[in-house]
């Protein structure tokens, strides 16, 4: 609160002799006086930005494993960065017809994605693809992005929606690509602002908007499900430190909350899900990886067809069981269906991981429907209900 109060002794907003405004309305007064146009059409307060940078994560996100995050030196996370990229992330003005907004397919409630198979685009064209979660982007080491991983890094992932075709339609060969949106941006009042506030000037560049965009993707951090509560505690109390013997631990003891104690069904899905094939689990943690749950980076396809020959990736399961529909062409719309796959429908092709078997993991190794239906319970605990309610992931919108 410091910076602001002392913005407003500055303005003259603190009445002298008491009965003065009220803090809110002084606040208010005062954006509206710096930053008029980002307060008249948002509801971001510049004088005291939300923190995206040094948010409380719970001990398991430690320094070993943020160190692991894909950011680079060259656009290190700030609240300011993060913050007008929030803005951008929502604001539908950034398509050619001023209909979607990034957060129109990767939809907060939704863990950051569509539950339709494919979403509709500006002009009401389908994607190919199917939208993916966003949480923990910040934890895919290869940072490569996309289904197929032809992004090189989320900044360059982040204005190619804008320029698609379908998507957004800033599309160079029809609607004058990127620079068409810029000069579009410095039209709208509340950007030069915004950018002068960031950057120190309001030039709008490709390369800014990229900078931001990735700084807000990087903090959508997820780490309150029942599972990370669970997991805290096993943390804290065996020498804090994310280990595969921590992450075999059972997670339905007495040790654990009675909330957050897991059910024997979910508890034996995460074995089964955490431990390897020679431990007696089906091995999807050594792709799918705790504690963030993002694909490891070296994890090849899982043989959704014969003779696949692209090395797909999966966004981070956390809030998988809101997404409506499974995998790059969302075929799969449950989990059980997915569990299915890993079980007999596994196709042999160039690109499937030598870990998993052609013909499916339930000739191989096993996978009853007992336990598939336990690694079903089981991912329904990676649900986040907290990120899906954060308010600083909101549309700060109000025109
Ligand atoms: C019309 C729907 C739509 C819009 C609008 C959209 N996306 Fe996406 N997004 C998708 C789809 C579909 C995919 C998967 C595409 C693929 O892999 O070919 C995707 C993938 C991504 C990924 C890759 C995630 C990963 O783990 O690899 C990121 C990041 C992303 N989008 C961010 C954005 C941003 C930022 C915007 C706004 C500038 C945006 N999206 C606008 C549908 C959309
Ligand atoms: C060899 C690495 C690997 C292993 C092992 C593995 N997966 Fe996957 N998983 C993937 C890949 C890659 C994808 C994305 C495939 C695609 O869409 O083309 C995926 C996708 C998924 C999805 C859908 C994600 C989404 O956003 O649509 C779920 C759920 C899933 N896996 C669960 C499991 C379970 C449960 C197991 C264990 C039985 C498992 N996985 C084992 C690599 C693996």
């Amino acid at each position: 609160m410091r910076p602001l109060i002392v913005l407003m002794v500055a303005l003259g907003l603190v009445a002298c002799g008491g009965g003065g405004a009220s803090t809110t309305t002084a606040t208010i007064s005062a954006v509206a006086t710096l930053y008029p146009a980002t307060f008249d059409y948002t509801s971001v307060d510049p004088t005291a930005p939300a923190n995206y940078a040094a948010p409380a994560l719970p001990a398991h996100y430690d320094a070993t494993l943020l160190a692991t995050s894909n950011q680079t030196v060259a656009n290190i996370l700030s609240d300011k960065g993060a913050t007008l990229g929030r803005v951008l992330f929502n604001d539908r003005r950034l398509s050619f017809n001023d209909s979607k907004s990034c957060a129109s397919c990767h939809v907060q409630a939704n863990g950051f994605a569509d539950t339709a198979q494919f979403s509709s685009g500006f002009a009401g064209g389908l994607t190919t693809a199917h939208a993916m979660r966003l949480g923990n982007v910040a934890f895919y080491q290869g940072a490569s992005m996309f289904w197929d991983k032809r992004a090189a890094s989320v900044e360059a992932q982040s204005t190619q929606p804008i320029q698609n075709a379908v998507e957004m339609g800033f599309d160079s060969a029809t609607h004058g690509g990127f620079a068409a949106l810029i000069t579009k941006m410095q039209a709208l009042p509340y950007y030069p602002e915004l950018f002068a506030w960031v950057f120190g000037d309001s030039t709008i560049t490709e390369a800014r908007v990229q900078s931001v965009l990735a700084q807000y993707e990087r903090s959508i951090i997820s780490s309150s499900s029942k599972w990370d509560r669970a997991y805290a505690v096993v943390y804290s109390a065996n020498g804090s430190v994310n280990s595969n013997q921590n992450f075999a631990r059972s997670l339905a003891g007495t040790n654990i909350p009675v909330v957050d104690r897991f059910t024997a069904s979910e508890d034996n899905g995460r074995a089964l899900f955490i431990q390897g094939p020679v431990n007696g689990g089906k091995g999807c943690g050594g792709c799918h990886q705790p504690p963030t749950f993002a694909l490891n980076a070296n994890s090849k396809s899982n043989g959704l067809d014969a003779g696949e020959t692209i090395i797909f990736k999966s966004p981070s399961l956390k809030n998988v069981g809101l997404t409506g529909r499974f995998m790059h062409d969302g075929r799969f719309s449950t989990l059980a269906q997915v569990l299915n796959h890993y079980a007999t429908g596994i196709r042999a092709g160039a690109a499937l991981d030598s870990r998993l078997p052609a013909g499916g993991l339930a000739i191989a190794i096993g996978l009853t429907s007992t336990e598939q239906a336990d690694i079903v319970a089981f991912l329904a605990t990676l649900t986040d209900s907290t990120l899906l309610t954060d308010t600083r992931f909101t549309d700060p919108f109000k025109k």
